[in-house]
């Protein structure tokens, strides 16, 4: 059976690259799937410990989600921490990973930098805990940015590993489900998740610099789009992104070599439900000076009502408390039922 799990951190504003990247992707996958949605306050740490709007930030994050339009009664949102079974089963994928495949990863290269010695031992183990915050509900699909890939693709590994190193317990137990490894069937307690790295666009650039993502932690404001921010924003920032002189070419292929171009052309085609090339055939040729209004007005349409119930829902932090208390429940329940199988199939001895 489908499940989809992703997370977001809370750390700093959301911007269009989390929307289009994730947000806007949970909400379609809600009418056909099972969801469970989860703001990562475990993870958030690795980077600083002491987060003096911790509360704040997760609060803010759930609101994005309810703001975006996630429905918290037909579907799981939750914050990590109060399911502790994401901690512990992070614990039996530490002793699965190898430090090896942790030392491979490019966002931990990129976050530890040069003084690698000295970076959080939870930096390192980050893409433990996300295999588990995924595999302790045996999720089979995960939608997300670009930037996720590697770590989704060790969670196929850890998956795979613990797979292989248990699979006589599994079978004696009769706890394998069966799924398609290739053109082979094989059975295992882990499903091997998909990634849903699809659409437009899947790595949305900084407004300054096509060649760098949207981010979070870039100094400059005016890099990105963030949830929150108003119209008047909005409209400033996209007629100040970067572009090239020419106009826009009328298909895909002219857009080799134009990184702000292609990445104005993707968020348009991402937040009006087109694809590039439907976009390009509306506006190739024009220039940017007719491009920039129409995406400015098309931002705006589509994340000032978000900003405006995200304003709404975070006037009532009670309200957005008790979504995540009943959520974390429900995610409880599902993640202990993984554990106890867990337990067994290690031999550690439990209830
Ligand atoms: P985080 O909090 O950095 O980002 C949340 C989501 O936003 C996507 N994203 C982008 N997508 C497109 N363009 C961009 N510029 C951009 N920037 C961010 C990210 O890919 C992500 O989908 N490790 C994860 C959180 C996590 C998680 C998980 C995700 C923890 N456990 C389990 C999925 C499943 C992270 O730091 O995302």
């Amino acid at each position: 059976k489908e499940l989809v799990f992703s997370g977001v951190q809370p750390t700093g504003n959301l911007h269009l690259g989390n929307y289009l990247g994730a947000l806007q992707k949970f909400v379609a996958l809600q009418d056909s799937h099972e969801c469970i949605y989860c703001v990562v306050d475990l993870h958030s740490l690795t980077a600083t410990l002491v987060h003096e709007d911790l509360a704040e930030q997760t609060r803010s994050i759930t609101a994005a989600f309810l703001a975006a339009g996630i429905d918290p009664k037909k579907h799981i949102v939750f914050n990590q921490s109060q399911v502790m079974q994401h901690a512990e089963l992070a614990w039996i994928f530490n002793c699965v990973a190898r430090i090896g495949w942790m030392n491979r990863m490019t966002q931990f290269k990129d976050k530890a930098g040069k003084d690698r010695e000295n970076a959080s031992l939870g930096l390192l183990a980050y893409p433990s805990l996300m295999a588990a915050d995924i595999l302790v509900y045996r999720a089979t699909h995960v939608p997300v940015g670009d930037d996720q890939k590697q770590h989704l693709e060790l969670t196929r590994d850890i998956a795979q590993k613990f797979n292989n190193d248990f699979s006589s317990r599994i079978a004696d137990l009769c706890y394998g489900v069966e799924m398609d490894v290739g053109e082979e069937k094989v059975n295992g307690f882990f499903p091997l998740t998909e990634p849903l790295i699809d659409g437009p666009v899947t790595r949305v650039m900084s407004l300054r610099d096509g060649s760098k993502k949207m981010s979070k932690s870039d100094p400059s404001d005016l890099s990105r789009i963030n949830l929150t921010d108003d119209a008047d924003a909005i409209s400033k920032k996209i007629k100040k992104a970067k572009t090239d002189p020419e106009a826009l070419p009328s298909e895909e292929a002219g857009l080799e070599g134009r990184p702000e171009a292609l990445n104005l052309v993707g968020i348009y085609a991402a937040l009006s439900g087109k694809t590039r090339a439907d976009v390009l055939a509306d506006f190739g040729g024009r220039q940017f000076s007719e491009f920039k209004p129409a995406l400015a007005d098309l931002a705006v349409d589509k994340l000032s009502p978000i900003a405006t119930e995200m304003r709404r829902i975070s006037a009532d932090p009670g309200y957005i408390d008790s979504v995540l208390r009943e959520g974390s429940g429900r995610a409880r329940e599902k993640a202990e039922a993984t554990m106890k199988m867990v337990r067994e199939i290690i031999g550690l001895i439990g209830d």
